[in-house]
């Protein structure tokens, strides 16, 4: 290789921040083939900065995007003109954006503008659905169009992009970086310090976590979520506990419907190493994240996803994961299957792995110098 190859990595929302942490570690012990740089697009003003310090990572760029209820147009036109910006300055040779985030892919746009290169980490994630999940199967879809590079953590990933014609040449099948993430935080010794979680019989009662924060279920479908909720929440021996996000459409209806009620906990979102405590100790999990789809099955947790339809089909297939809509009567019904059957709950807490084996991005970052070696620059 005659020079450097200088590699921006883009990030701005919580997940993205998981799931590329391990991808700008591997970066980082290849300092004399990269010059790695991170640019945050501050997309999540909070819950971003919390998981950068634990994954010591410290941006070279803050484009310092978020505005309280921001709408998709201002974290676009924000990100677009902030990002354009660093790019004209900075000219790197590859940008790395992860995911379906209007961060990721109006980053992706810049960097097309400029005839820069673009890798998709988490390429080929579909439902096929224009407005499920909104806007991210769109944002994933244009991100697939733009990219040059495309690492598709599974066998379906990888297939919708060759149903799109993507040059096969340009497709690697990495698996997952989640996994790579969730690796290297689970081996950790972990004391729990959170005071509310510290009162509450995680031993003996039966844990429900959830999450819930997705834009096509603003308004009415968020409410009948809580609604469900507060029925589950009359089960015998059973504790829910809900951090909730942090988007004032959420914050809203949550606090309105679910405050006040003994086993029900409303928490701020939690630090990564806590989240994933619960995750070993829940009984199942109810939410509509993506992330989390990919989670619960390392821990063996079932998960009831709370959408009419899934990316991630692979955790349905393996029978670890339930499509359950947001019906409040389904909901509660799925929920009572699990607390009441202990079949149902056996067939569904199986251990599964269709997400990678935490080597993801080891494999990215070899790919990536790899493909730039060829280019003989
Ligand atoms: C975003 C992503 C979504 C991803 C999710 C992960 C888009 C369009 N949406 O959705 O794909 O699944 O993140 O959580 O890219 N807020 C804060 N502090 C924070 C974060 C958010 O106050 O640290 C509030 C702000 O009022 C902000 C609002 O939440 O305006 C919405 O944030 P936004 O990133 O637009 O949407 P999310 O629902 O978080
Ligand atoms: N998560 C966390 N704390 C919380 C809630 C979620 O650390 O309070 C983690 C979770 O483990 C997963 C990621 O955040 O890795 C998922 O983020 P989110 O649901 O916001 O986004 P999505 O995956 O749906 O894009």
């Amino acid at each position: 290789m005659k020079k450097k190859m200088k590699v921006f990595t883009i990030l701005g929302t919580r997940p993205e921040v998981i799931k590329l942490a391990p991808v700008i570690h591997q970066l980082k012990l290849h300092k004399k083939q990269i010059v790695s740089k991170v640019v945050l697009t501050g997309q999540h003003r909070k819950m971003a900065d919390q998981f950068l310090k634990l994954f010591g990572i410290k941006p070279d760029y803050d484009l310092n995007i978020m505005m309280k209820n921001q709408t998709l147009v201002d974290v676009s036109t924000r990100c677009l003109i902030r990002f354009s910006k660093v790019l004209v300055k900075e000219k790197p040779d590859l940008i790395l954006v992860q995911g379906d985030t209007t961060s990721a892919f109006i980053a992706s746009l810049a960097a097309f503008y400029l005839k820069i290169p673009t890798g998709h980490v988490e390429a080929g994630l579909r439902t096929f659905d224009k407005y499920r999940p909104f806007p991210e199967e769109i944002n994933r879809q244009l991100i697939s169009v733009v990219a040059d590079f495309h690492f598709a953590p599974t066998k379906r990933a990888k297939s919708n992009l060759l149903r799109e014609h993507i040059n096969p040449k340009k497709i690697y099948l990495t698996g997952n970086t989640v996994v790579d993430s969730l690796y290297s935080i689970a081996g950790k010794k972990y004391t729990l310090r959170n005071e509310i979680l510290k009162k509450i019989d995680l031993d003996n009662k039966k844990v429900i976590l959830v999450t819930a924060h997705r834009r096509e279920s603003f308004g009415g479908p968020f409410k009948a979520i809580c609604k469900a909720i507060k029925e589950i929440s009359e089960f015998k021996d059973v504790e829910i506990i809900y951090p909730v996000h942090l988007n004032p459409n959420v914050q809203k209806p949550v606090n309105n419907l679910l405050q006040g009620r003994k086993n029900i906990h409303l928490l701020d979102p939690l630090d990564y190493e806590t989240f994933v405590f619960l995750l070993r100790k829940c009984y199942f999990v109810l939410s509509d994240s993506g992330g989390v789809q990919e989670e619960s099955p390392a821990f063996n947790k079932p998960i009831l996803v709370m959408r009419e339809v899934t990316e991630r089909q692979e955790g349905v297939e393996a029978g670890v994961a339930r499509l359950i809509g947001m019906d409040s009567s389904r909901i509660v019904k799925e929920a009572r299957k699990l607390l009441n059957s202990n079949a149902q709950y056996a067939k569904m807490s199986k251990s599964a792995s269709p997400y990678g084996d935490g080597t993801a991005s080891k494999q990215i970052v070899e790919a990536i110098i790899e493909n730039f070696k060829k280019s003989g620059r």
